[in-house]
């Protein structure tokens, strides 16, 4: 059998959320200091302290939002740590990242200033954990009231007049685990009281998201949707593609299940591995069409207008550290086997777009599934950096109705669908396909009609592969891995004829 594709240029689905190809920066290992952040008096060229060349990168992958400060760290955090002049700001111990003192200079002036360099939504995550209904109301208000008031008065003092624009609000963040240990009613009810106290002011509407669930926990989904999704915007999935993840959850009686504690021991490098281990990954990627799948049913039964949406606000490889870092910053190196599973998961979620309206892969910055990653004064790109960057020609485009029929991949007698994609249509009308090989011995010979399109004249393609399924880019050798220019393909009539190479990610634009 051969792979085929069939897509109608006239039917267009949703719009994808350029939300979708958002990111997600805790303080976490290197993501923030020495990460993002290294003061101003660094040597590495810096704004505001904020590295140029991260700013430099980011921009031209066009992120659109930035959650932040967590992840678990938001959960024991408080946020008037981190106002004022610096010398004054308390130090903390970040219990969860390495046990390492947070000395609070990156705060929430701090945060603002590097998503106006960067140009994105600032996407700030709430404290239930262990914070107050008090302390996250007045945050809201001191980022977002025009008033005066004891605590707009505070924000003048330390240097900003006027509120800043904040629209996602995420109230907790994994509250079945790091961010509480609640059962789910319970969660909810705290959910609604925490969301009734962080106030919009004025014209500041917040985009209110409250914690959904860890991987396949469909009650969750389900308490949340029942008791606390008429308050809320959004419901954020967290879902992490690694292999053998043993988390320890208790089975209640009444169906519930509470998260006790993660105890995937399964040690697995990010850049040695065999073709099991590949096909592993590969494995839990496509599991998110599965997994959003099912929650969205869910949600279908109590709000089938789609108004809330469903975002996973943490996704990405998690594998292990690095030899030689500290196990708690979470610093792994990103393979090609990285860029193919990421584009196979933002497939997933471009071809859920009627629900699924942002996504916050972890973490940008030498944190798990990272875009860049740092070296003193080095920075190298890396292969998930170059999917986003194939990708952000769906950003704000119209899903287009197709359908793939795919030949199977298979490793140890079991198998997998050898082809995805997702195609979209851009304001100009040209047409855009993201197609992933995810077979790391076999090209892919695919046949892809366009209906309703007439005669195709010009087409662009780009490719990203390498000769070994573990190719990265180091500080040595920074690009041993980047995409090139696709050209193997032909055009006759209505339909191209592509060739895939084993193990790849191919962006093709047919122009209007
Ligand atoms: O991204 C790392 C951690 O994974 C986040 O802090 C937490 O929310 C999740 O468990």
């Amino acid at each position: 059998m051969a792979n085929q594709i069939i897509v109608n240029a006239k039917t267009e689905k949703s719009t994808i959320n350029r939300m979708i190809y958002g990111h997600f920066a805790e303080h976490l290992g290197r993501c923030i200091y020495d990460g993002f952040y290294v003061g101003e008096n660094s040597k590495i060229p810096n704004v505001k302290g904020m590295r140029t060349d991260i700013i430099d990168a980011l921009k031209k992958i066009k992120i659109p939002c930035l959650r932040w400060p967590g992840g678990c760290f938001a959960d024991e955090y408080h946020w008037r740590d981190g106002i004022g002049p610096k010398e004054s700001r308390p130090s903390m111990i970040n219990t969860h990242w390495g046990g390492v003192v947070e000395n609070n200079h990156f705060g929430t002036h701090e945060f603002f200033d590097l998503c106006e360099m960067l140009d994105t939504e600032p996407y700030i995550c709430g404290n239930v954990g262990s914070g107050t209904v008090r302390e996250m109301s007045e945050w809201v208000e001191y980022m977002t009231f025009d008033g005066q008031s004891p605590v707009t008065e505070l924000r003048k003092k330390n240097g900003r007049g006027k509120p800043w624009k904040l629209k996602y609000f995420g109230i907790g963040n994994e509250n079945w685990g790091c961010g509480g240990r609640m059962r789910a009613e319970y969660y909810a009810d705290e959910l609604t009281r925490y969301n009734l106290y962080a106030r919009d002011y004025g014209d500041n509407k917040l985009y209110r998201i409250g914690a959904g669930p860890r991987g396949a926990n469909y009650k969750w989904t389900e308490v949340m949707m029942r008791d606390a999704a008429m308050f809320l915007d959004a419901i954020a999935l967290h879902y992490y593609t690694r292999i053998g993840d043993k988390v320890i959850i208790e089975y209640l009686p009444d169906g519930n299940e509470r998260y006790l504690r993660d105890s995937s021991k399964s040690r697995m490098s990010a850049t040695d591995f065999d073709e099991s281990q590949w096909f592993g990954i590969m494995k839990a990627a496509l599991f998110t069409e599965e997994l959003v799948s099912k929650h969205i049913a869910v949600m279908d039964k109590y709000d089938p207008a789609k108004k809330v949406a469903l975002i996973v606000d943490e996704w990405g490889t998690w594998f292990d550290n690095e030899s030689g870092t500290n196990p708690g910053f979470l610093y792994q190196q990103n393979t090609l086997r990285d860029a193919v599973s990421a584009g196979t998961s933002l497939n997933i979620f471009n071809n859920h777009a009627d629900r699924i309206h942002m996504t916050n892969i972890a973490q940008t910055v030498n944190v798990l599934q990272a875009m860049v990653l740092t070296e003193g004064n080095k920075l190298i790109l890396t292969p998930t950096y170059h999917v986003y960057d194939l990708y952000k020609v769906h950003q704000d485009a119209k899903l287009l109705d197709f359908a793939i029929l795919s030949d199977d991949y298979e490793c140890g007698g079991e198998l997998l669908k050898q082809i995805n994609g997702s195609i979209s249509k851009d304001g100009k009308g040209n047409i855009n396909a993201t197609l992933v090989n995810i077979d790391p011995g076999h090209a892919a010979e695919v046949t892809c009609h366009i209906a309703d399109f007439g005669m195709i004249d010009v087409i662009e393609g780009t490719v990203l592969t390498a000769d070994t399924m573990n190719t990265m880019n180091t500080f040595e050798q920074p690009d041993q891995i980047r995409p090139k220019k696709f050209t193997d393909f032909v055009i006759e009539g209505s339909t191209i004829h592509i060739k895939m190479p084993p193990k790849s990610v191919v962006l093709v634009s047919v122009k209007k």
